[in-house]
Parts: C-alpha cells; sequence; structure tokens
C-alpha cells in the first residue's frame, strides 16, 4: 500500500451498506416487484443527483431518494400511499451491512488507522443508519456531501474531506463500490479501491482505480 495512505474513507450506498435491501419491503408492498423498484429507484436516484449538480438546482439526498423513489413507482404504474413510500424510505436508515464490514473496520480500527464515511447522503440518513449497524464508533467522522451542497463526483465534494479530516488528498484511501464514484475520487487525487461487488467493467473515463476488489476484505492484506 502506498506510504502516505493514514486515512481510510469509505463511500456508503453499495460499499458498506446494500441500497437493494430494500427490496424485500418493496415485494412484500408490492406484489413481489421489488427488484425492478429497487433497480430503477436506485439508477434514477444517482441521475437526479448528477442532474441537480449540473443544473445548481440542489436538493438533499433524502429528498432525491424519495423523487426517485416516486419516478420508479410510476415508471412501474404502480399506484402508491404517502404511507407505502414512507414505509420504503425507512428501509433507507435500516439498509443491511455488508457481511465483512463489521471486521475490515475493526481490524483497521485495532492498526491505529483513522477512518471516515465520506457519502452523497444527507445527515438525516447516514446517522442513523451507521448508527443502528454498530458501527459510529469506528469513524473519526461522517461527511455528508449536504454540508457543502455539492454532490460527488465534483472536486469540491471531495475537497470538504481533506478540510474535515486536515489531511492531504496523498494520505487518503478512498473505497466505493461505484465506479463513477472511484473515477472521481481518482480525478481529485485520492488514492482509490474498487470494492466492485457486481463484477462491473470498468469506467472509460481514463481514471483506472488503484486497486480493485471484489469485497472489502482485501484492504487487509494491503501493506
Ligand atoms: C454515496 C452513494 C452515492 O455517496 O453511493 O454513498
Amino acid at each position: 500500500m502506498h506510504s502516505t495512505i493514514t486515512t481510510f474513507v469509505f463511500d456508503v450506498y453499495g460499499t458498506l451498506f446494500d441500497v437493494h435491501s430494500v427490496k424485500e419491503k418493496a415485494d412484500e408492498l408490492f406484489d413481489g416487484r421489488g427488484t425492478e423498484i429497487s433497480d430503477i429507484w436506485r439508477r434514477k436516484q444517482l441521475e437526479y443527483s448528477f442532474l441537480r449538480q449540473m443544473m445548481g438546482n440542489y436538493e438533499k439526498f433524502s429528498d432525491v431518494t424519495e423523487d426517485s423513489l416516486k419516478y420508479a413507482l410510476n415508471q412501474l404504474s404502480i399506484s402508491y400511499s404517502k404511507k407505502e413510500v414512507d414505509s420504503l424510505l425507512e428501509q433507507y436508515i435500516s439498509l443491511r451491512a455488508y457481511e465483512e464490514v463489521q471486521d475490515v473496520l475493526s481490524t483497521l480500527k485495532e492498526n491505529g488507522k483513522v477512518l471516515a464515511v465520506f457519502s452523497n447522503g444527507s445527515r438525516d440518513m447516514l446517522e442513523p443508519l451507521v448508527e443502528q449497524a454498530g458501527l459510529s464508533n469506528y469513524f473519526e467522522r461522517i461527511i455528508s456531501v449536504d454540508d457543502i451542497k455539492q454532490y460527488k463526483p465534483t472536486p469540491a465534494s471531495y475537497t470538504s474531506v481533506l478540510k474535515v479530516l486536515g489531511v492531504k488528498r496523498e494520505e487518503v484511501l478512498f473505497m466505493s463500490s461505484n465506479g463513477w464514484d472511484i473515477s472521481g475520487a481518482k480525478n481529485f487525487g485520492f488514492h482509490t479501491a474498487w470494492i466492485n461487488r457486481n463484477h462491473l467493467p470498468q469506467e472509460e473515463l481514463g481514471l483506472a482505480p488503484d486497486y480493485t476488489f471484489d469485497s472489502l476484505d482485501a484492504i487487509l492484506d494491503l501493506k
């Protein structure tokens, strides 16, 4: 591992937590259509964050998450009540952490590493999510783009990590399962580990990750 790395910064959705763990609830509420709802929902959630950033029309991620869920249900011609939408949104603060997360975080912490979360998620989403998973004590800070109203992958968003943690970009190893996020972090100058959980092809952006792993376990083997 590069000798300058002191700080391990984790993306949240898809990296520490499985966004698709909402499928069970969506299946229950909408006749087994959880997979198609969840897939459109996640894609549109990200699309809205990019579009709002490009338009200069920022809304926090909890609002974008609600808007994108409504789009997904409308696209599938599924009628819904506010109660059903709220019930699905509540799932976002109880997403399942991937099985290796606890061990990886505790080992890094025991080895004296500085850990932080950096996410598009707004604080009203991130803090209860990390708390309910029993992971709060591992992180020095939970950093939300909502603090600066600049979505990833803008350089301004990654800059906030440096300011909050008081580190230089070469000290940071940034981990995400989202290829677009890894490209943005690489573009900014972080060391990057792409956690390619879904075995996707690398983004064609000319910003290859420094490391590519199937899960976070491999982070512990970096020397
Ligand atoms: C995050 C989502 C976008 O920032 O993966 O956590």
